[in-house]
């Protein structure tokens, strides 16, 4: 029998074995519908066999472990503990996969111990959370939790691969994700663990934190057409650079950006074409992203950033194609939870610290069919996003205790 302790010495090790799972030899590039993602979903299933739970795939390609109630509860409800196992772009390691793996080692560790709760546990691995594919947010879990959109369908991603393409390579049916929401009557709640992304827990010297809401957010993919030519042949005045116009939009972004406490926006991809030296950039691409947790602010600032990008596009002669992405708005986390999982980090003697999230998960959909609360783990220097993410054993060892404990704690409730 493994103690908490070994588990998540596992867990490490789980996620340098997960991390091998990647489109792009040398990084860890994990998006929705890959190859890669369908390896890694299919380690992700034994590991849950291995804990004794069933598994099973919706159509969106979200796994689901199931951990029966104890034999006693007549129709029991389901706790869901999940995260993502899709990744962004030459990614860490612990973003999305420790709400998965921590879920399992918990399951495991009560398997071995032979105990059960009133409820079923869930452990939900969501097969696209960052969205970087297709610009979209939550696509796996925004089915499970009713907000599937069926135009969504039709989306592409930047190669012009269709969406139903992707699902289908996921051995999804496009036309049946609507019908994979989970009733709302049957679930209990939602928690998922999560590396904090940012520098509080380490300058406060934690290893844990209750997350008391999550920031809302703007996306939008905007397209600049000019016209391409011959750099050395035409005159600067007549000169219609389509890059030329992005960057000053950039700029733009950023000083929106830092307009404001608490707001952030971000550019995090820029492409010119054709893209040659000695030709002037005919069309560009950007994406915006816009945060803040006032929706007011959010909106305000997302329209600021529009018109500025109008007033670019007017004044240098170039078209211009805004397209609002899917975005997500603020959430609060559900207060019995949070303050059961305040009491949870209490227990185990660590100080309760409530922190606010300024990154999105899918606690934010989630929050549609169940109360919902997340743990964050203390990542080091608040890295993240970023391939030098990194955590500490013993973190995680103080993160499954903590998810043990809460889960007793919520079943002693009822
Ligand atoms: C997900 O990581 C997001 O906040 O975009
Ligand atoms: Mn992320
Ligand atoms: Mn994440």
């Amino acid at each position: 029998m493994s103690t908490l302790h070994d588990h998540a010495a596992t867990i490490m090790r789980r996620s340098d074995e997960l991390a091998a799972f990647t489109t792009v030899e040398g990084q860890i590039t994990r998006p929705y519908g890959t190859s890669a993602l369908l390896d890694a979903r299919d380690q992700l299933a034994a590991w849950m066999g291995e804990a004794d739970m069933s598994t099973h795939v919706d159509n969106v390609g979200n796994l689901f472990g199931r951990y029966e109630a104890d034999t006693q509860s007549i129709d029991p409800k389901t706790f869901l503990v999940g995260g993502h196992f899709d990744s962004v772009v030459d990614a860490g390691r612990y973003d999305g996969t420790l709400g998965i793996l921590t879920g399992i080692a918990v399951v495991q560790h009560l398997n071995e111990t032979g105990r059960r709760f009133p409820f079923a546990i869930e452990v939900a691995a969501f097969a696209d959370e960052e969205g970087n594919r297709f610009h979209t947010s939550f696509l796996g879990s925004s089915p499970v939790a009713g907000l599937w959109d069926p135009a969504w369908v039709t989306l592409e991603d930047d190669a012009g691969t269709p969406l139903k393409e992707a699902i289908r390579a996921l051995g999804g049916d496009p036309e049946a994700i609507g019908s994979d929401t989970i009733d709302s009557g049957s679930v209990l709640g939602f928690i998922e663990v999560h590396i904090e992304q940012g520098p509080v827990l380490q300058d406060r010297n934690l290893p844990v934190a209750a997350v008391s809401s999550i920031t809302g957010s703007l996306r939008a993919t905007i397209e600049f057409a000019g016209m391409a030519g011959h750099a050395g042949t035409v005159p600067m005045a007549l000169r219609r650079d389509a890059l030329a116009g992005a960057a000053e939009l950039v700029l733009a972004v950023e000083a929106v950006g830092a307009s404001e406490t608490d707001l952030v926006a971000t550019v995090g991809t820029l492409e010119c074409s054709p893209g040659a030296s000695n030709v002037i950039p005919g069309h560009a691409h950007l994406t915006l992203d816009l945060r803040h947790p006032d929706s007011t602010i959010r909106e305000r600032a997302y329209a600021g950033v529009r018109a500025q990008a109008e007033a670019i596009a007017e004044r240098r002669s170039l078209d211009l194609d805004w397209t609002d992405s899917p975005s997500f708005a603020e959430t609060v986390c559900d207060a019995r939870l949070t303050k059961t999982l305040r009491e949870a980090i209490a227990g185990e003697g660590i100080e309760p610290l409530s922190l606010f999230s300024g990154a999105g998960h899918d606690a934010i959909t989630m929050a549609n069919i169940c109360p919902v609360t997340m743990l964050f783990v203390r990542c080091r220097d608040g890295i993240s996003h970023n391939p030098a993410e990194s955590i500490d054993e013993v973190d995680v060892e103080a993160a499954l205790r903590v998810l043990e404990r809460f889960l007793f704690a919520v079943a002693g409730q009822r």
